[in-house]
């Protein structure tokens, strides 16, 4: 039975004791606290494990028939492919138990970034955009996501919105709505490419470990595809973080992820915030709270870098 608790997310005290049993012996020691860190929106397990020799490994691990478990084996296999140097944790391992697996992933240690203006966090973050997305994916990466269909190719909103605009739709939204619309429409056959491409990247999948700096986690959604998505989809991050909508909009024009093909780095961000505008109108679905709170607010900040691009 797929284990979907109304709100918040599964415990390690939901684990099945089988598999619970089976990661103690795999990593050789009881475990002795579990730390559940606060963000994103999935129902899983997500936990830092402490074990009794004082080692941390982090865990995901849900029902096998959940469509999470797909996800996590995926970025399991994404994990295990990345080239040396990516900004990511190390896979640990993958384990069933009791119709449930677990993907162990490396512990980092350290919080969340900082995306506000006055943080480096956002330097820190650019940078290692350019260098993950600078040459093609290697081998071993492409095919570890060559059968996952990109998320990010599929995004859209602006034909429904276009069709029936709601009342509350921003102004600026309502007088590009016809633009926005076209540019969605293009936005799937700009959407191929051979760079990695992270595919969810918010300050709550990524974690400045003490060590290693600014690191990306939750690679559920990674694929190949045009070295402008993690870029673009970063971008209203920061407008939420309280940037200057201008300022970003200078940088996706100057950054090298964006700026080699401007037109696809438009057509998705219309893409990703239609997607929000549309989204956020729908009723909440079961084990997410606060995702339609932050698909309007996601909208705003993306309508608000339209409005200069477009403009
Ligand atoms: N390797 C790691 N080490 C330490 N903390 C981590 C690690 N990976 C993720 N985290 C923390 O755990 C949280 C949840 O992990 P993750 O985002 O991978 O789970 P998820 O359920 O796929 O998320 P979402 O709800 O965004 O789909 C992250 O926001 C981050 O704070
Ligand atoms: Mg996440």
């Amino acid at each position: 039975m797929s284990a979907l608790p109304p709100v918040g997310r599964l415990q390690w005290t939901d684990v099945p004791a089988p598999l619970r049993a089976r990661l103690e012996t795999a990593l050789g020691a009881a475990v002795t606290d579990t730390v559940t860190p606060p963000g994103g929106f999935g129902h899983q397990l997500a936990a830092a494990l402490t074990l009794a020799d004082g080692r941390r490994f982090f865990v995901k691990a849900s029902s096998t028939d959940d469509p999470l478990t797909a996800a996590n084996l995926h970025e399991g296999a994404v994990l295990g492919s990345l080239p040396p140097g990516a900004p990511a944790p190390e896979l640990v391992g993958i384990h069933h138990a009791a119709g449930w697996t677990a993907v162990v992933i490396a512990h980092l240690d350290g919080p969340h970034p900082d995306l506000s203006p006055d943080s480096f966090d956002p330097g820190q973050i650019w940078g290692l955009l350019d260098k993950l997305t600078s040459s093609p994916a290697p081998a071993p990466y492409a095919a570890a996501v060559a059968a996952t269909a990109s998320g990010a190719a599929a995004l859209h909103g602006w034909r429904e919105l276009l069709a029936d605009p709601p009342g509350d739709l921003p102004p600026a939204a309502l007088h590009h709505l016809r633009e926005l619309a076209d540019l969605e429409a293009a936005w799937p056959a700009l959407a191929h490419g051979d760079r990695i491409v992270h595919g969810d990247l918010r300050a709550d999948n990524m974690v400045r470990d003490h060590g290693r700096g600014v690191t990306f986690v939750d690679w559920a959604h990674a694929t190949t595809g045009p070295a402008c998505i993690d870029a673009v989809s970063l971008a209203p991050q920061l407008v939420l973080a309280a940037h200057d909508p201008q300022d970003i909009v200078r940088l996706l024009d100057e950054h090298p992820a964006t700026a080699t093909d401007p037109l696809a780095a438009s057509a998705f961000l219309a893409a990703l915030t239609g997607h929000w505008h549309r989204n956020a109108r729908l009723p909440a679905p079961p084990g997410a709270p606060g995702l339609r709170d932050y698909q309007h607010r996601a909208a705003t900040a993306g309508t608000a870098l339209l409005a200069c691009r477009l403009s």
